[in-house]
């Protein structure tokens, strides 16, 4: 995996061109949108501060608006003083110099011929040897004609001279299976499966690359992680923030397409699944694969019991500062029956887990922004401390913080001191920032370095994009036919509804608090 790659590479900073991309070209579709300027020129440009990009390096961004190349360059640099960590002048003119604009619409054949044009021109100026990546930052809607017609201009195709072409695809892929399956299919007709990179954010972060590093690179945990030891797995990803402008994706989307079916099973994945063979991209996309698979497949009845799902009326956030609710959002319909807030009980059948419940929650305007998975280990018997205070003792609990905070804290118990046998919970912390700084990283970074270097690790592949669906689909059905009669149900600011404390509590299980 690249990661250690990068990791190395870093350590030797100041050694120019160290392991560094080879020559190739991004193209940007999209290259006025929000995800170009606060994201990927970002990444690009720490990517070049760190050596690690090629000189042999060219952008060239694609959008209907009205834009040149000047313009364009000027927009590069624009962004990068406002979104670029420590943004030095010299090597933002030096990615503004390597920018170029191609603008048309999408779906215009004419668009990719001067595509083509330009791209012929700058491999011949900074020598990039016709290698390309597409970046598609685009609207889902033209995710499918865009690869048709770079397959139709040739410009997808990787016969010529050995030269390589790829495609990165943003979410969401599909907004059910069935559409999921669909894309997979026009994607397909044009590239091999090994030109498709399927980008998840979340597998950008520097935390959930660790729980790989963590639980397979220390003989400490691995015999422990399993159904003999651990009781059951939460994973919460609260956010504070609302639709932030997004009222009108998010209202035909909702919380369980935007967060499940991708970032949320990428936790589950590289929590739960086996030590692959290698690093190789297949060795470990094959177990996370075979995770996915092994969710159990919920039935209607398992929807109503196991799955619960919240829409956020007004509120307050912790300053007190009155919140909206989100009826009231912009581009949200105001009788609106979109969630905003879902949580599930799940279950995986293997051997490892069988009998594991893992349950997550993630939900828009909640109390706190924060994201972790907590494994519970099973309570030690306590024989001997049937006749004191201590027979209450929280289990052992092992938390990997992913967001904002970024870590890892092993809860166990120990004795307080004085003369009464007198149990504790303590913490055991690590924290990313006191041992290796802050890095000023976007998260992309290493998507986009590994894109440069083939590495297709961290991407989805078509199986693994179809098998989260497949078991979110169930509960979309059900939602649709039975739809929500008590929306709003809880307040912004807040933990989320009643029901998804009851889901838990059904089993004789709490959430964790995770109030600061
Ligand atoms: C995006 C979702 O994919 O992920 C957003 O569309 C969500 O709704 C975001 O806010 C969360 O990402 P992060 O990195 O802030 O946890």
């Amino acid at each position: 995996m690249a990661t250690a790659q990068v990791m190395e590479a870093n350590a030797n900073a100041n050694m120019p061109h160290t392991k560094s991309t080879g020559p190739c070209v991004m193209i940007i579709f999209g290259a006025a949108g929000d995800l170009t300027k606060r994201k990927l020129l970002p990444s690009i440009y720490n990517l070049l501060q760190q050596n690690l990009l090629s000189r042999e390096f060219a952008i060239v961004g694609v959008s209907r608006d009205d834009f040149n190349t000047e313009k364009f360059r000027k927009h590069v640099s624009d962004s990068l003083q406002q979104f670029g960590a420590g943004a030095d002048p010299e090597l933002i003119e030096w990615l503004a110099n390597h920018s170029y604009y191609v603008q048309g619409e999408f779906d215009n054949p004419d668009l990719y011929n001067r595509l083509g044009e330009q791209l012929a021109q700058v491999d011949k100026q900074h020598n990039t040897h016709g290698n390309y990546f597409f970046y598609l930052a685009i609207a889902p809607q033209f995710f499918a004609m865009a690869v048709e017609q770079l397959g139709r201009s040739g410009l997808s195709s990787q016969e010529r001279n050995g030269s390589w072409r790829r495609v990165i695809i943003e979410k969401p892929f599909g907004r059910d299976l069935e559409s999921a399956r669909a894309l997979n299919h026009a994607v397909k007709k044009v590239l091999d499966e090994e030109q498709i990179y399927r980008i998840d954010h979340y597998l950008g972060k520097e935390t959930v690359q660790n729980i790989l590093v963590f639980r397979f690179g220390n003989g400490l945990f691995e015999p422990i992680w399993n159904r003999n030891h651990i009781d059951h797995i939460q994973i919460t990803v609260a956010e504070t923030v609302g639709v932030e402008g997004r009222g009108g994706y998010y209202d035909t989307s909702g919380t369980l397409r935007d967060m499940v079916p991708n970032h949320i099973m990428q936790l589950i994945t590289l929590t739960a699944m086996e030590p692959p063979i290698s690093f190789a991209a297949d060795a470990v996309r094959d177990e996370q694969a075979k995770v996915l698979r092994a969710i159990h497949p919920m039935t209607a009845e398992d929807v109503i019991h196991n799955s619960v799902r919240g829409q956020y009326g007004p509120g307050a956030n912790s300053k007190g500062e009155r919140l909206p609710g989100y009826r009231q959002e912009a581009s949200v319909d105001p009788g609106s029956r979109t969630e905003t807030f879902v949580a599930l009980k799940l279950g995986v059948d293997n051997w490892r887990w069988a009998g594991v419940p893992i349950y997550l929650r993630t939900g828009k305007r909640m109390a706190r922004r924060h994201t972790e998975i907590a494994i519970q280990f099973k309570r030690a018997p306590f024989v001997l401390f049937r006749d004191t205070d201590v027979e209450h003792l929280p289990s052992n609990q092992l938390v990997i913080n992913v967001q904002p905070e970024e870590g890892i804290a092993l809860r166990f118990g120990a004795k307080v001191p004085g003369p009464l046998v007198q149990i504790g919970p303590v913490d055991m912390n690590f924290n990313y920032g006191d041992y290796f700084g802050a890095a000023p990283q976007t998260g992309y970074e290493v998507l986009l370095y590994d894109c440069m270097i083939g590495d297709a690790t961290l991407f989805q592949r078509a199986d693994m994009v179809e098998a989260g669906w497949s078991i979110v689909d169930p509960v979309l059905d059900v939602w649709k036919a039975l739809p929500p009669r008590e929306f709003p149900n809880y307040g912004a600011g807040s933990w989320g509804p009643r029901e998804a404390e009851e889901l838990l509590a059904r089993d004789g299980r709490h959430w964790r608090n995770l109030n600061a």
